[in-house]
């Protein structure tokens, strides 16, 4: 049987892969073959092949949906034939990537998904597809990147817990850039799971959405006083911080917004940003900042940007609980983002990778099947 891939050139330019005829990789034993059925596209995707963070003969995509063909001898809690949502380090290693019709994935990037939970005979039209409930192929593929970001961040990082949830009441986390498909989830976890109210940082146009999500207040981040207006809600009560844009900017903009919080604030992003990227005031020694990156929750060490970036301390500990204890049980209650549908075939990925790559699409997450 040969196994059909969207295999990266490794040069770095677009069309930046080659469908090619590969053949079905073989399961290490701590891994798990999916079958796919429907991909979704992440920023993530494009930035590892433009900036040519693996070699040729590396799977493009991240996220993928499907059924499970086979699995690895020493994993537990997964069988033949579960619908899962997975993802994988696409654009990185020879043979490994979502955008192929056998991905192998780690159990730490799987959600299985109950079969009452998922229509297996439901195609979701090619077009746009409002956000619902993760019932489809194509939903399934929508979530699972943003929610092992949203849980190491929240679990490792942010160190919540959902046994602390009634603590959580009346303590804010703000959320800059409530709309990106990281912050699409982000918003209900923290809601959803932990119990925490929400600010959200978004374009007006999304407000309503963000709020049906369990916003309890959007704030365009355009206006000039943005920063103010999330002070004054917050009141002194902000004490979680998640900048899902990461812009030195935008984490600027999340540490001024809780300057003013009476005691110990926690302040994550996504690309690697710290104290020394913004400007802080020394005399506030009540701030920790965090730095969450996915592809670290395996537990190996990644070799991406300036070198080797190990897992942070207690990582698996903290994101397995979150993962495979916590987050079944709220599944049925998140919903994914809007569906930006694409034609069928593995060829779309280059129209998704270039729609991402030029910020054409807001508060959308593009998917197609195989
Ligand atoms: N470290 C990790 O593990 C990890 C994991 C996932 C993603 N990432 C990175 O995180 C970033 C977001 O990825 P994503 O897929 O979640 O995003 P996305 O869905 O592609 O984000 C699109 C949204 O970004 C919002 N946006 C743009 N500029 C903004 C600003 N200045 N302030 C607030 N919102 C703004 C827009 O919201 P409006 O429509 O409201 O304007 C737009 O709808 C990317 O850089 C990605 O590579 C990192």
């Amino acid at each position: 049987m040969s196994n059909s891939a969207a295999v990266s050139n490794g040069n770095g330019t677009v069309p930046y892969f080659e469908i090619e005829n590969t053949s079905i990789p073989t399961v290490p034993k701590d891994r798990i073959l999916v079958k796919t059925v429907a991909f979704a596209i992440n920023p993530t995707d494009w930035k590892h092949l433009a900036y040519k963070r693996g070699p040729k003969g590396a799977i493009v995509g991240s996220d993928l949906s499907g059924i499970i063909e086979e699995v690895g001898s020493g994993v537990s809690g997964f069988s033949k034939g579960d619908i899962v949502g997975a993802w994988a380090h696409g654009g990185y290693e020879k043979g490994i990537g979502a955008f192929q019709q056998y991905a192998i994935v780690h159990p730490s990037q799987t959600i299985k998904f109950p079969k009452s939970e998922i229509d297996v005979e439901k195609v979701v039209a090619v077009g746009d597809a409002p956000s619902g409930p993760i019932d489809t192929f194509e939903g399934a593929a929508s979530v699972p990147l943003g929610l092992s970001t949203v849980g190491m961040s929240f679990a490792n990082q942010l160190k919540l817990k959902v046994e602390n949830k009634s603590s959580y009441a009346d303590k804010y986390i703000l959320i800059w850039g409530g709309a990106t498909a990281t912050g699409i989830l982000a918003i209900q976890v923290a809601k959803v799971v932990y119990g925490l109210k929400v600010i959200a940082a978004a374009s007006k146009r999304n407000s309503d959405f963000l709020t049906s999500l369990g916003a309890d207040f959007v704030v365009d981040y355009s206006d000039a006083d943005a920063v103010a207006q999330i002070k004054k809600i917050g009141a002194g009560k902000i004490y979680y911080g998640f900048d899902t844009i990461s812009y030195k900017t935008t984490f600027q903009a999340l540490y001024d917004a809780t300057s003013e919080t009476d005691g110990p604030v926690v302040l994550d992003n996504l690309l690697g940003l710290n104290a020394s990227s913004i400007e802080t005031d020394e005399s506030k020694t009540n701030v920790r900042y965090g730095s969450t990156l996915a592809y670290l929750v395996t537990g190996e060490t990644v070799n991406i940007g300036k070198g080797p970036i190990p897992p942070p301390k207690d990582l698996v500990k903290d994101y397995n609980q979150f993962w495979f204890k916590v987050l079944p049980s709220y599944l049925p209650k998140l919903k994914h983002s809007g569906l930006k549908v694409l034609k069928p075939g593995l060829e779309s990925a280059a129209e998704g990778l270039a729609l991402s790559q030029e910020n054409k699409v807001k508060a959308q997450k593009i998917v197609f099947r195989g």
